[in-house]
């Protein structure tokens, strides 16, 4: 293999504080080998070895790819007119979401892929290097097996959203008995995890608790989308059964905050709080409470939620610039979030994860030799100018798995 070398970096972000200084662990006048699709080497430029190539940034910034650990990427249809209604004073309700689900129902697999191409796509130019996506509008098992396969061969990681709405006409208590069981056990071989969302209008807790318990039967993991639309047990049900993460959060009282940061005490692996700033704005809906996260000691990611109902974007540039401008949060600390956090909350931050077409993969989220080599160079000479440049398409270069991708 052929090793490059990324060296003049004005300011190197590693998320590892034993590599550099502060929250994202930053190192100045920095340098990065890359080889076999990992990181190799990091440290002073001054003091980089020889590769085979050479990549000059410049003296601009470079961090690791964004880790977007919510998408909803596989639909068909549009909701433009929802959106053009909510703006014009209507609430969200998940109800959209069947309309999504009819649209997904009526493509064939070529369109959904095609539509699913298109969206990593310009994740990717963005500066996403790892994505998770669910399943969760199709709502049938042979829909959701096809959504499940059709996300695995483009996505780092696929969750199984069966229990996202019960779909329209159906009874509530036979769509559970589907869902947690031959649902189920038809897409368990191809997903990762298991989510539910947890909501008045969507399901409720015992129907909730019985989709997390399900999947732990098959040793799955879990998420859950909880506290969206209103208080409620979506975070409680969420620690209690150990998932992975839970995510929306804008409705959260002191004994979820509470919850959720003690979920890592005593070096246990906790739930990590997910933030989607951009489904608030776009729902306008209380933005989560990140600020309050962090201070009371909880792990925080920060994701897209790229969706045709409740966000559709998949720029995490955007998502951090409204983390730091609207939720309080230090642009270190952002970035941390919608890169290691991100990488915590799909438990990908150490070696040895399993991608869904089977594959060994090294860890993401940091940049640290033994990493997978994704990282991204700015149009800048900080991170900062994420914030104080919102908007701008600030993403120059994209390496994933040591691949120039963008
Ligand atoms: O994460 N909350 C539930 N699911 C999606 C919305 C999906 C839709 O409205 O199509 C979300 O916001």
């Amino acid at each position: 293999m052929t090793a490059l070398l990324i060296d003049g970096i004005g300011e190197l972000t590693t998320n590892d504080a034993s590599l550099g200084e502060g929250v994202g662990g930053r190192l100045r006048e920095a340098a990065v080998v890359i080889d076999d699709g990992r990181i190799a080497w990091v440290g002073a430029a001054a003091a980089a070895p020889p590769a085979d190539e050479r990549f000059d940034a410049a003296g601009r910034a470079v961090l690791p790819g964004w880790v977007d650990s919510h998408t909803h990427m596989v639909f068909a249809g549009d909701r433009t007119a929802e959106f053009e209604a909510r703006m014009a004073g209507e609430a969200y309700a998940a109800g959209g979401i069947n309309v999504t689900v009819e649209a997904t129902r009526a493509a064939t697999d070529a369109a959904l892929a095609e539509n699913l191409a298109r969206l990593v796509a310009e994740a990717r130019r963005g500066g996403t290097t790892t994505l998770e996506t669910k399943t969760g509008y199709g709502l049938t098992v042979d829909d959701e097996v096809r959504s499940a396969r059709i996300a695995a061969e483009q996505a780092d990681a696929v969750t199984f959203l069966g229990a996202h709405v019960v779909p329209g006409g159906q009874d509530p208590r036979a769509y559970l008995d589907l869902v947690t069981g031959p649902m189920l056990d038809a897409v368990a071989p191809i997903v990762s995890a298991v989510d539910v969302f947890c909501e008045a209008g969507a399901f409720d807790e015992s129907a909730s608790a019985r989709v997390l318990e399900a999947a732990a039967a098959r040793g799955l993991a879990t998420r859950v989308h909880g506290n969206q639309l209103g208080h409620g047990p979506g975070v409680r049900l969420a620690v209690q059964h150990r998932s992975l993460s839970v995510d929306h959060l804008g409705f959260l009282d002191d004994a979820d905050v509470e919850a959720l940061a003690g979920s890592w005490s005593d070096g246990a692996r906790g739930t990590v709080a997910t933030v989607l700033p951009a489904c608030d704005l776009s729902t306008r809906m209380p933005l989560a409470p990140a600020r309050r996260l962090i201070d009371a000691g909880a792990v925080l990611a920060i994701a897209s939620n790229c969706n045709p109902g409740t966000s559709y974007t998949s720029s995490m540039g955007f998502c951090v610039a409204t983390a730091v401008l609207q939720m309080g949060l230090s642009v270190q600390e952002a970035v941390r979030a919608a890169t290691l956090g991100g990488a915590i909350a799909l438990g990908m931050h150490e070696h040895g994860w399993r991608d869904p077409l089977g594959q060994m993969q090294p860890a993401v989220g940091a940049i640290r030799p033994g990493a997978r080599a994704d990282l991204q160079v700015l149009e800048a000479p900080s991170v900062t100018h994420l914030a104080y440049r919102p908007g701008m398409p600030l993403t120059a270069a994209v390496w994933r798995a040591g691949a120039r991708v963008a």
